[in-house]
């Protein structure tokens, strides 16, 4: 039986695992181990690796899973392992992403526990936006990041949904556009409006996210103005943001919006209790590096009140995300 300081030295060991996993990824290993096992000194010679330093990276992941050591110093790649894989629409960028700028900011979490604000400011300089704004490969890198984490989601919010009343869509904070790629595919008699920052909008325009027919794209900035629309989707958006910040994007929805329309917030609610569950781990990335913050049903429906606008009712869907459906107050 492990005792209790070794279980916490395991815990305190979560990053080596988390930078292992973007050394792989960045070498190309999965790729390599697609077609079979291969011993470590292959996958040294074709990755331009030392062979012993690669074979200590790769027995670190396969008591974890992604690997199997299936002889000395060789290698099969597991099922786990597989959603690494180039080809795999899986969580790779994702991987590559959390472990760049937003790893070195986490270093500073004891800043943001103590006063609440992000640390990827102190760290960087600047907001996580702005500074994403200001480096266009790792902007492009995250956009991909964000198609790799909603993988299922975007296709279950436009399932869950009735868009037939409406004719004007707005992915707010689309980025990719993804979601709204999926929402026009359903409903042919929408038109759409991907706005995002000048990043995210570029990221759409070249098909990250999927086709995007009769859909105009508008860059700027949500915290000035949004377009006008009888239906909003917001999707992992307000979540990057406080209180108040998020408050002031749903009421410029409120501002723009038809008298009948509706604003989606898609997000993913914190549960009750202490179970183990992602969103708790993305809610402590969004203190120390936008910011923001995952929030309970309870906590979205006062965010509406805040912004005039009520909250209608909360649509569960396929994914891990729902959909919170308000109207003006
Ligand atoms: C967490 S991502 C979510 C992207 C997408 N909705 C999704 O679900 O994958 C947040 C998005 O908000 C955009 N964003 C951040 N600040 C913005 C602003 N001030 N105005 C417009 N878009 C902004 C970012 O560029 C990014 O695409």
């Amino acid at each position: 039986m492990t005792s209790a300081s070794q279980q916490i030295m395991r815990l305190g060991f979560g990053f080596a695992v988390s930078q292992a996993l973007r050394v792989i990824i960045e070498l190309g290993v999965p790729d390599l181990l697609a077609a079979g096992e291969r011993s470590v000194d292959e996958l040294a010679a074709a990755t331009q690796s030392e062979a012993d330093a690669l074979y200590r990276v790769m027995r670190l992941l396969a008591p974890e899973g992604v690997f199997r050591e299936v002889g000395p110093r060789h290698f099969e790649l597991t099922e786990l392992g597989a959603a690494l894989r180039s080809n795999q629409s899986g969580p790779r960028d994702f991987v590559r992403m959390i472990n760049s700028e937003p790893y070195l900011a986490f270093e500073q979490l004891l800043y943001s526990a103590r006063t609440g604000k992000p640390a990827f400011d102190k760290v960087f300089g600047s907001p996580r936006f702005e500074w994403l704004s200001e480096h266009p490969e790792q902007a492009a890198l995250f956009q991909r990041a964000m198609v790799a984490m909603s993988q299922g989601s975007n296709e279950a919010v436009a399932e869950a949904y009735d868009f037939g009343p409406f004719t004007r869509v707005v992915d707010l904070g689309g980025g990719h556009g993804q979601l709204l790629s999926a929402i026009l595919a359903r409903n042919p008699h929408l038109g759409g409006v991907l706005f995002d920052l000048p990043s995210g909008v570029a990221a759409a325009r070249q098909g990250d996210g999927g086709n995007l027919p009769r859909t105009e794209f508008i860059g700027g900035d949500f915290f000035e103005s949004v377009p006008s629309a009888d239906v909003y989707v917001i999707k992992k958006v307000v979540h990057d943001w406080d209180d108040e910040r998020a408050a002031l994007i749903l009421r410029n929805c409120r501002k723009a919006m038809q008298p009948n329309g509706k604003v989606l917030v898609a997000e993913t609610l914190v549960p009750p209790g202490d179970e183990p569950n992602l969103i708790k781990g993305i809610d402590v990335v969004m203190l120390a590096i936008t910011g923001g913050l995952e929030r309970t049903e309870v906590q979205y429906a006062s965010l509406f009140n805040a912004a005039g606008l009520q909250l209608e009712r909360v649509i569960e869907t396929k994914g891990p995300i729902s959909i919170l459906e308000a109207s003006p107050a």
